[in-house]
């Protein structure tokens, strides 16, 4: 290679452990010495065979996953996920209770209203989702189907400090941007769904995580593909699943358990994230506009205040090798994405760089 690897602060897709691209690109052409790459593998073979059973036992090692959910990985990203989650779980009323805190939530609300009755519980919209809503088991409709929270809302920079009670009441969770980067007791969870594109693999394979008893409950009419228990009734291979993604994904797995698991993960991740919020609430020229005990560990925005002097820091630092720093193109500002691979190091560079320009830009 002949230039140096930046740091890529992409909100996704974004980086991938090093040592795992490196193992990846080791085996690319003939993996394991089969005498075939896993692109061009058959997923009916017994080596994809082991590489998705050994993935998905990974993958329940490191979230503590119980028996009896299943573990699916899809297509589709998370935005099938807005629709097939309704499709399945909207099994008796039809009703389904939604908090949304920020874009993500409101398209998966958005879509589920094609399917059936979708009750907004609270929202923190009038504040450009800065925040997390506050929402207690008696907010929810006793009869709702389900219960549907984004734990990590990508854009705005916000993150759940607590897990909603909802009773009886099956809680779904996006956590396409926070999934594996923190401890979570997925027992709290009906049906936990991420798109792997941020902390775990390359864009095209999706992890579905389902309570058994939440399977089988699709309509007739539900188009196949769209039906959970299809997919765990084979074991995520109904039809040619992403081979590849899926085998990135068990790499990475791999490569969380060997460093100590998803603590020694979440512990590295909130020093990241910690050292770079004081920095910014130390600095006059930056501020985070999330409430404090709501804010991503993953996802960190700020803005200067003026709109050309961001451009001019997004512009900078790409040159300075810290890529993809804007904003979401809906709000612009700043945003550092520091997912599980972003390494130590990354954050250090940014910080040095956003005192730099600090200076320079007084
Ligand atoms: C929280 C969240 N949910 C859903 C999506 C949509 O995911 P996809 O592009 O995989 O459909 C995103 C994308 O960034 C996201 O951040």
């Amino acid at each position: 290679m002949s230039k140096e690897r930046a740091y890529n602060f992409s909100a996704g897709p974004s980086m991938l452990p090093l040592t795992v691209i490196e193992d990846v690109a080791a085996n690319l052409a003939n993996y394991e010495g089969c005498g075939e790459s896993v692109m061009e593998m058959s997923h009916r073979s017994k080596e994809f065979k082991a590489i998705l059973s050994d993935a998905e036992q990974n993958l329940r090692d490191i979230m503590n996953i119980p028996e009896n959910y299943k573990v699916l990985f899809l297509q589709g990203g998370g935005t099938l996920q807005f629709a097939m989650v309704p499709l399945n779980l909207m099994r008796n009323t039809g009703k389904a209770d939604y908090v949304v805190t920020g874009a993500w939530a409101k398209k998966a609300a958005k879509e589920a209203q094609k399917f059936g009755d979708v009750k907004i519980v609270a929202s923190s919209e009038e504040s450009t989702f800065s925040y997390i809503p506050e929402v207690k088991k008696e907010d929810f409709r006793e009869d709702a189907d389900y219960v549907h929270i984004t734990l990590n809302n990508t854009i705005y920079g916000t993150r759940y400090p607590y897990i909603p009670e909802t009773g009886d009441i099956p809680l779904v969770a996006d956590m396409s941007s926070n999934i594996l980067s923190e401890e979570i007791d997925v027992t709290k969870f009906g049906l936990i769904y991420a798109g792997a594109q941020k902390n775990v693999a390359p864009a095209g394979v999706t992890i579905v995580i389902i309570r058994e008893d939440l399977l089988g409950h699709a309509k007739e009419t539900v188009p196949t593909y769209l039906d959970y228990k299809i997919h765990a009734d084979n074991d995520s291979a109904y039809n040619t699943p992403n081979c590849f993604a899926i085998y990135v994904a068990g790499e990475v797995f791999k490569y969380i358990k060997n460093i100590g698991g998803i603590a020694a993960m979440q512990k590295m991740n909130e020093e990241k994230a910690q050292k770079l919020y004081d920095y910014i609430d130390s600095s006059e020229l930056y501020t985070c506009p999330t409430r404090k005990e709501d804010r991503s560990l993953m996802n960190v925005v700020f803005v200067t205040g003026d709109t050309d002097l961001d451009k001019k820091f997004v512009a900078e630092g790409k040159a300075a090798g810290l890529h993809n720093l804007g904003g979401h193109r809906s709000i612009g500002g700043m945003r550092a994405s520091i997912y599980n691979a972003m390494p130590a190091e990354g954050v250090d560079k940014l910080i040095d760089f956003m005192k730099k320009f600090e200076a320079e830009n007084k």
